[in-house]
């Protein structure tokens, strides 16, 4: 995720576009750039790495001018978070630069027809690649217009993009073009801007036009003309703005939170995307230290991680055994070195963590240096303290997430650890083509199912929120791996209500907690199950016995259970459907509702969601 503002018009072109990323710099705050044209020098360009004010400071010391320009903040995914790796990136002629939210899917084989037809590349991001695409269709077709080179470029992408173009050659012409990331087009009076969102450009337009997918546009003094990928013209179809600058940056939601939780089909595909083929099932983990070889003869995967991170590591348990035949040890890093752990040199050590900057979990990281063991992360944040220090780090692409109370973090982390299990599995051959071509078939589904949930359960979940939000107790039960999601049910629940919770496995309760149940108590329960699955099957019946356990002591029970299962209905007081999908992926889809009424209740309760009392997102201390 990364903020994107492209200017034309008659204002001094830096000041703008430095303003709009400002405003955008919640998006990615890992590097800054901006290209401008349009003046005696041609193209001219300043990036620097971290955030704004350091391009600010670059600017102050070495002014640039221009009539148009683009310029970008950085969330890395393709390479470290460098100067060099900054956007724009230029074309080997440097007469044209390209800035970009999204990830370019085929970009290494991209890049080796390019360099096999005589290309350079200077960085290691995917992005540089569609510079040098567009300069070869030029190449290719003399004479060609920008805005043609650029349609011809697109069709050589899979992947997701938003970009933003603009060429020397062509003075005051900026072309963007969008499949998946966000872009808006401003209308200004004699005026015209790009940007990733609609803060980027609110104060100085309210006229939006929403950029679709599929869509190409090319800015000029004169006016915004839009087509299709085929050069069929599109009307502009404009829309008049009236959040407040606040409501814009929350894209129109009232909390982060709740449209962190709305992001997460966005989040769960980038990070899938560029990682398995869905032609083959196979999954791509490259660009790591840590080798087939080593996953093939690790005796163990040790997971540390805290909070949020540590239920997805559970979760992670789970899918990595039942696929890798692989034991998982799942500690918190806050205990991990204070328990004297047993070093084996064969063992993994797998840190989850969304800012890769919690000090238990780097403590952790460090003891399993200390024992020999390589290191793995799962980060949302590219060249954050804990990837630093390990082997290799599978990016979460989630974008920042902003709200105190982690949500697209985790789905991406499971979405993460999902891949994680199948890798292993394939390259420990424990899984068949076929059975790896079908799980990767049913995760290419999972960000349109959670599109369903977000859909059918926002006003359920509202509703439930009335009745349950005096509650000054909740339980949530699960078994297997959706016991992990009961865990983090209930931290959400906690952390931005207040509320006590507590998450159980369900076959437990008959073990001590029944005595608590009485007609006070709210019991969010997970009884979903694959059909198709008989060990799933097997657990949700037992699961449904713990209900009965529930309900025949008067507690009143909330039921997460799959879409089309009705008798669940007869046993419990609400359920809540989620559409169905294979065991080890049910947890994605499970936690979507349980966020929703965890940010409902809180709201009801007039809670400060987003930065719940004695809480920070990164904890920085042991
Ligand atoms: C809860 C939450 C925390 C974090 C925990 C670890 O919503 O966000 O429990 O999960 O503090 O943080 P990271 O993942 O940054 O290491």
């Amino acid at each position: 995720m990364c903020g994107i503002v492209g200017y034309i018009g008659p204002q001094p072109v830096v000041p703008v576009i430095i303003e709009g990323l400002r405003r955008l710099e919640y998006r990615g705050y890992d590097s800054a750039g901006i290209a401008v044209a349009g003046n005696s020098s041609g193209l001219e360009l300043r990036r620097a790495p971290g955030k704004l004010r350091n391009l600010e400071a670059v600017i102050a010391d070495s002014p640039i001018h221009g009539t148009f320009g683009i310029g970008h903040t950085r969330w890395a995914t393709h390479g470290r978070p460098t100067e060099e790796n900054a956007h724009p990136h230029r074309d080997c002629t440097k007469t044209l630069v390209v800035v970009h939210n999204g990830i370019v899917e085929n970009y290494l084989a991209l890049k080796k027809q390019l360099t096999a037809a005589g290309h350079t590349f200077v960085t290691e991001t995917d992005t540089e690649i569609i510079a040098h695409l567009i300069e070869e269709e030029i190449k290719q077709a003399p004479g060609i217009v920008l805005e043609e080179a650029v349609r011809r470029t697109v069709h050589r992408l899979t992947g997701a993009f938003a970009i933003g173009v603009l060429s020397a050659n062509e003075p005051n012409k900026l072309v963007a073009a969008r499949m998946g990331p966000p872009a808006v087009i401003g209308i200004g009076d004699g005026e015209f801007f790009l940007a990733s969102d609609v803060p980027g450009i609110l104060h100085h337009t309210r006229n939006i036009h929403f950029l679709q997918d599929g869509e190409l546009a090319v800015l000029t003094t004169s006016g915004v003309t839009l087509t299709d990928f085929e050069a069929k013209p599109l009307p502009l179809k404009v829309q008049r703005i009236t959040w407040d600058p606040i409501m814009a940056e929350k894209a129109g939601y009232k909390h982060f939170m709740l449209k962190e939780i709305n992001e997460q089909p966005r989040a769960i595909r980038d990070t899938t995307l560029g990682r398995v083929s869905f032609d083959t099932g196979k999954v791509f983990l490259n660009e790591m230290q840590i080798t087939d070889e080593d996953f093939r003869t690790a005796s163990q995967i040790t997971i540390a991680a805290c909070g949020t991170s540590w239920h997805s590591g559970l979760a992670g348990k789970f899918m990595i055994e039942r696929l890798a035949r692989l034991p998982v040890d799942v500690d918190y890093a806050s205990e991990y070195r204070y328990r004297d752990p047993i070093a084996d040199p064969h063992a993994i050590g797998l840190l989850i963590t969304q800012s890769g900057e919690t000090a238990d979990t780097i403590a952790a990281q460090r003891e399993l240096i200390s024992k020999g063991s390589k290191t793995l992360a799962i980060c949302n944040v590219v060249g954050a303290a804990v990837t630093r220090e390990a082997q290799g780090t599978i990016t979460t692409n989630a974008g920042p997430e902003i709200g105190v109370a982690s949500t697209k973090a985790f789905t991406a982390q499971l979405t993460a650890l999902f891949i994680l299990a199948l890798h292993l599995a394939q390259v420990r051959g424990t899984i068949t083509d076929a059975e790896s071509l079908h799980l990767v078939d049913e995760l290419s589904k999972i960000p349109s199912k959670v599109e369903d949930i977000l859909r059918s359960v926002d006003d359920q979940c509202f509703q439930l929120a009335k009745v349950f939000h005096t509650a000054n107790d909740f339980l949530f039960l699960g078994r297997g791996i959706h016991y992990p999601i009961a865990l983090e049910g209930a931290l959400k629940l906690k952390e931005i209500s207040y509320i006590h919770a507590e998450g159980y496995p369900a076959g437990e309760m008959k073990h001590g907690p029944n005595a608590l149940i009485d007609e006070t108590l709210p019991v969010v329960c997970i009884a979903t199950k694959d059909p198709d699955d008989p060990s799933s099957v097997l657990k949700y019946e037992k699961t449904l016995s713990n209900i009965q356990e529930v309900t025949a002591r008067s507690g009143r029970v909330i039921a997460i259970a799959i879409e089309g299962d009705e008798e669940i209905k007869h046993l419990v007081e609400h359920t809540i459907h989620i559409p169905q999908a294979p065991e080890l992926l049910l947890p994605i889809l499970e936690v979507v509702p349980l966020q929703l009424l965890a940010y409902h209740i809180a709201v009801r309760r007039g809670c400060d969601v987003d930065q719940p009392r004695n809480l920070a997102k990164s904890v920085t201390v042991e």
